[in-house]
């Protein structure tokens, strides 16, 4: 989604503006752009194809100089054309870039349009641009501070003036903004950005901004200011993080797409996940976290997405193993939904990316209902949901770069996984011996992970027939529905084939009605308690001509028969079962979008980050 990056040097800092944009480009986007200080004017260029095409473009115009803002866009108020990309200008004066969404442009836009302030896009973004020009008073700093005084939303924001050569001023609030301290090779320079990533080798001296915070940077310096609750600001420091930042994406060697890089890197990625983990201790999720999980007596998980299903994995893990009461939401619902909080309850967020605006902002809301005790499962050690939680587990999946997730569930499923077992020990329902099982079947993930690989092949046969049909239905039962539910959103994700999950139980209340030849019946067979009754369930599908595609355990005894498909998966995999299980479904909608000739890592309309709520 939206990127943001921002320098003031003595140097051209056109090269870095491009280079973090490049470095921020996978969390998908459809327009960029870049504006500098130069000539004493404003100077932009702004583009809807790639950066690299931009890159062109400024080569061509000869954009260049010290103070400079660059953004990468993914459209929410106005359509993805070059007049609403940013940085947006007001008058010639004030450049400005944002991420968020302004939820009160329209009272603000009509409050400017009415004195006289001319809009040149349907963006929420121009409205702050056109409101820092009105308030403009000769010290961008100041004015910003009572620019987002009347915003009402999410924003972070980087602005210059054509009045301040080597000023750039920044702010934000429910959107993520970091400030980098110049290098030994250029140590006057101060930059911006929405992410530390986008300045990995330009400096690894890192500023987290805080909510409300207003930043103001000049050659060799800079200053801080926080929102206090009455609108004012004070002037505050902030410590200075050294931070080991990715580079972004790696290349993609022998693979034709990231997601099916990512696919086999799940071995290692589980590996690295687990790696340092010698016993189970609740200290694996931080200090402290022993006294907290004595604390607590019941689970809630929030999470978006992905994210979303390996909680709902997780649930049957929670309550069958550590014989906890979990519940599991859709972060974007509870955040504004009535609920009934329990301070006794442990406040779990999923995520990739450690930074989904709804899931900041529902951990932020079950706090507020008082809920004290939260940890994250995340992939972003630096996150800003890392940083907001009591307690952390930091899967090891590396960058992900395909905007539909594979390697980060997997993962996130590892350290679920734990999680469950942490909590069972302190809640006494394991034994050791049953946690030694299950910590050894953990350990040896990677290994079977290889022999699900191996069934490539045999999947790619059938995604040439899936690539032909614009329907599909997956069913799973138990632990595996929300494998299925993955399977489906992967599929809808990246081939745009309609598809729809159910618990296979649930298939004679209404699916039922959908099953002709035309429909394919995803199923995830494992061999366990339910297989029998699963295996009604597909005979209610062939009795209605359905064509069934099943994923069995070695050990189920379902073969290959006229309507029915079966791939075989190694045996059963016990309560880790759904990690191996959703492989054959990531890899069946992954040849299914190549077949169909989709962008596969960056499928239209989808963002790989989700900083707007
Ligand atoms: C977006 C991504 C998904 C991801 C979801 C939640 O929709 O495209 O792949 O599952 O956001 O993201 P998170 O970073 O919080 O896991």
């Amino acid at each position: 989604m939206c990127g943001i990056v921002g320098a003031v040097s003595t140097r051209n800092i056109v090269p870095i503006l491009v280079q973090g944009l490049q470095r921020l480009e996978y969390r998908g986007y459809d327009s960029c752009g870049v504006a500098v200080h130069q000539g004493g004017a404003l100077r932009r260029s702004r583009s809807t194809a790639r950066v690299a095409e931009l890159r062109q473009q400024i080569d061509a115009d000869g954009v260049a100089s010290g103070t400079g803002i660059a953004h990468t866009r993914w459209a929410t108020h106005g359509a993805p054309v070059v007049h609403n990309a940013h940085p947006h200008f007001s008058g010639g004066k004030i450049a400005l870039v944002h991420n968020g969404i302004i939820e009160n442009h329209d009272e603000l836009r009509a409050e400017l349009q009415a004195k006289g302030y001319v809009f040149e896009s349907q963006t929420d973004t121009e409205v702050i641009a056109h409101l820092v020009a009105h308030l403009y008073d000769g010290d961008l700093f100041d004015t910003v501070q009572r620019a987002v005084a009347r915003l009402h939303g999410a924003y972070a924001i980087a602005v210059f003036c054509r009045d301040e050569p080597h000023r750039v001023v920044g702010a934000r609030y429910g959107s993520p903004l970091v400030l980098g301290l110049g290098d030994d090779a250029d140590p006057e320079a101060r930059y911006l950005a929405s992410d530390a990533m986008a300045l990995a080798g330009v400096t690894d001296r890192i500023v987290y901004l805080e909510e409300g915070d207003v930043v103001d940077l000049q050659l060799g310096k800079h200053w801080i200011s926080e929102r206090l609750a009455d609108d004012n600001f004070a002037p505050v420091l902030r410590d200075v993080k050294i931070v080991h930042a990715h580079t972004g994406a790696a290349e993609l060697g022998p693979y034709r797409h990231y997601m099916q890089k990512e696919i086999f890197e799940q071995p290692r990625a589980i590996a690295d996940t687990l790696e340092g983990v010698e016993g189970i201790t609740p200290e694996l999720f931080g200090d402290g976290a022993y006294r907290v999980f004595k604390a607590i007596d019941r689970v809630l998980i929030l999470a978006c997405g992905t994210s979303y299903y390996s909680g709902s994995t997780a649930k049957y893990w929670l309550e069958s193993i550590a014989r906890i009461p979990t519940s599991v939401e859709i972060a974007s619902e509870y955040r504004y939904r009535d609920s009934v909080p329990d301070p006794r309850t442990l406040v779990v967020t999923i995520s990739q990316s450690g930074e989904t605006a709804d899931t900041l902002a529902a951990l932020k809301h079950a706090r507020s209902l008082g809920m004290p005790h939260t940890l994250t499962i995340c992939n972003v050690a630096t996150s800003a949901m890392v940083r907001e939680c009591e307690l952390a587990y930091i899967t090891r999946a590396g960058v992900e770069v395909g905007v539909a997730s594979t390697k980060a569930f997997t993962t996130q499923l590892a350290g679920l996984f734990l999680l469950t077992l942490a909590l069972a020990q302190v809640r006494g329902t394991t034994t050791p011996e049953q946690e030694a099982v299950h910590l050894k079947a953990m350990r040896h993930l990677p290994v079977a992970l290889q022999a699900v690989l191996a069934l490539e092949p045999q999947v790619v046969a059938w995604a040439e027939a899936f690539a032909r049909k614009e329907n599909a239905l997956f069913l799973g039962r138990g632990l595996h529905y929300p494998i299925a539910l993955e399977g489906a959103l992967k599929l809808k994700e990246i081939s745009y084939i309609h598809a729809e999950a159910y618990p296979a139980g649930e298939l004679k209340h209404g699916p039922l009605a959908l099953v002709t030849s035309a429909m394919p019946v995803v199923t995830v067979a494992p061999n366990d308690a339910l297989l029998e009754k699963l295996k009604s369930n597909l005979q209610e599908v062939r009795a209605r001509g359905g064509e069934l595609f099943v994923f069995a355990d070695a050990d189920t005894r379902i073969e290959n028969a006229e309507g029915l498909h079966v791939i075989r998966m190694p045996e059963h995999y016990g309560a880790l079962s759904p990690i191996l299980h959703v492989v054959p479904l990531q890899l069946l909608a992954y040849h299914t979008a190549c077949a169909r000739g989709t962008d596969v890592d960056k499928p239209r309309n989808l963002a790989k980050s989700v900083t707007v709520e």
